[in-house]
């Protein structure tokens, strides 16, 4: 008995579970979407550009129903393409952490880069996009022709980024330079040169290639540390030969024995684009010229519709008057005439009228001697024997 009255409340029961399963699937199934304000910023060509993507405007704009340290995913790519431009690279160590899109545009990447960054709520699921313009422009000093790579081993790339972490890194830098003028060309992570991934230890970092540039030479100090001798205590595993005082100490330890140092020579730099007129300062708002003072067309106007016509109106009346005016008439061409001729002429016009009316009235049968067979040529003979009758018999 139990049996039945089971299944028949299951039945009822079901279609009312499916349709609550439906509608959760249904709500879970859009996330919610925003955009922000586009971004412009601006790039050197020669120096590395650093865009911190901060995870607080992305945070505000998920609705703030969530608690403020959802963990926070970017992804960057160039407008209506999948990838990234090329001088561009992208890091994020976690959610919890800012991204940073870096790189070193050179001559080649001159102009605007679009790009269109979107940020994922790891908890909700929901996206924030926002569209980065990069304008790069020319360096206004050109490329640095002196280039040192300092190694940093205690650092990864992300932790390098900063503007602070920069500075910092130039500070120590310019200590053992001995020049003020140097600038961050490049930096990359070891793990983009074939560097290992470090093993999970605390204080283990994957080292960071910093590549910076000044338009003075080296200093004896960095000179001395890609000596030969140097090298070659680096090769039996002694410390390099330090004529100078570490000014990186204690915050960056370098790897004084992968210091590398190029020279630069300015090859003959390809003229770049020049910028006409009509290109806009950066940030400035385009003003459109006044407008333009009334001109006075008519007596243009005038002339181009008067004249023709005039000329036209001219050559009517010169025809009018040829046609009508000077005419030669049958007045005319009769005063010419004399009396006699017209008379001669007159009377002929008028027999013909004549002999053609009184041709209309006949009804008898043509002579035959008016058809063709008769007509006989002038200086051909006719035999009279075979003759045909001149009248019908
Ligand atoms: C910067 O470093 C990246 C990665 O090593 C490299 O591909 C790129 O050519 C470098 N750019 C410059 C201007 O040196
Ligand atoms: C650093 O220099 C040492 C000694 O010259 C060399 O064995 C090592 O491969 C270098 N490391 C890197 C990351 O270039």
């Amino acid at each position: 008995m139990e049996g039945p009255a089971l299944l028949r409340l299951w039945a009822l029961a079901a279609p009312c579970v499916a349709a609550a399963l439906a509608l959760g699937v249904a709500r879970a199934a859009v996330p919610e979407h925003r955009v922000l304000p586009e971004l412009r910023v601006s790039a050197e060509t020669g120096a590395v550009f650093v865009h911190e993507l901060e995870r607080e405007p992305f945070l505000e704009a998920f609705a703030g129903r969530e608690e403020d340290d959802a963990p926070v995913t970017f992804r960057a790519h160039l407008w209506d393409h999948p990838d990234l431009p090329r001088w561009l690279r992208f890091v994020q160590r976690d959610g919890g952490q800012p991204g940073f899109l870096y790189g070193c545009p050179l001559a080649a990447e001159l102009g605007t880069h679009r790009l269109q960054v979107l940020a994922y709520n790891r908890r909700t699921f929901a996206t924030v996009s926002q569209s980065l313009v990069i304008s790069v422009t020319p360096a206004p000093g050109g490329d640095a022709p002196f280039r040192a790579e300092f190694v940093v081993g205690d650092r990864n790339v992300e932790e390098l980024l900063p503007e602070a972490a920069r500075e910092l890194f130039l500070r120590g830098s310019a200590g053992v330079w001995g020049r003020g003028d140097l600038h961050v060309i490049n930096v990359t992570s070891a793990l983009d040169r074939g560097g290992r991934v470090p093993l999970p230890i605390e204080g283990r970092r994957e080292g960071v290639y910093v590549l910076v540039g000044s338009h003075s030479p080296f200093s004896p100090c960095l000179l001395a540390a890609v000596s030969p001798q140097s090298r070659s205590r680096c090769h039996r595993g002694q410390r390099p030969l330090a004529s100078c005082y570490d000014t990186f100490a204690p915050h960056f330890s370098i790897r004084w024995c992968n210091l590398t140092l190029q020279e630069v020579r300015p090859g003959p730099t390809a003229p770049g684009p020049v910028w006409g007129s009509g290109v806009l300062e950066e940030g400035a708002g385009f003003e459109p010229p006044s407008a333009a003072a009334p001109r006075d067309v008519l007596p243009a106007f005038l002339v181009t519709l008067l004249v023709p016509l005039a000329v036209a109106a001219l050559l009517c009346l010169l025809l009018g008057h040829l046609m009508c005016c000077r005419r030669e008439g049958l007045e005319k061409r009769d005063l010419q005439t004399s009396d006699l001729q017209l008379f001669h002429h007159s009377s002929i016009a008028g027999d013909t009228r004549e002999l053609r009316a009184m041709a209309g009235s006949r009804d008898v049968r043509r002579p035959l001697s008016t058809l063709p067979m008769f007509a006989v040529r002038p200086g051909q003979r006719r035999d009279p024997a075979g003759s045909a009758p001149l009248l019908p018999r």
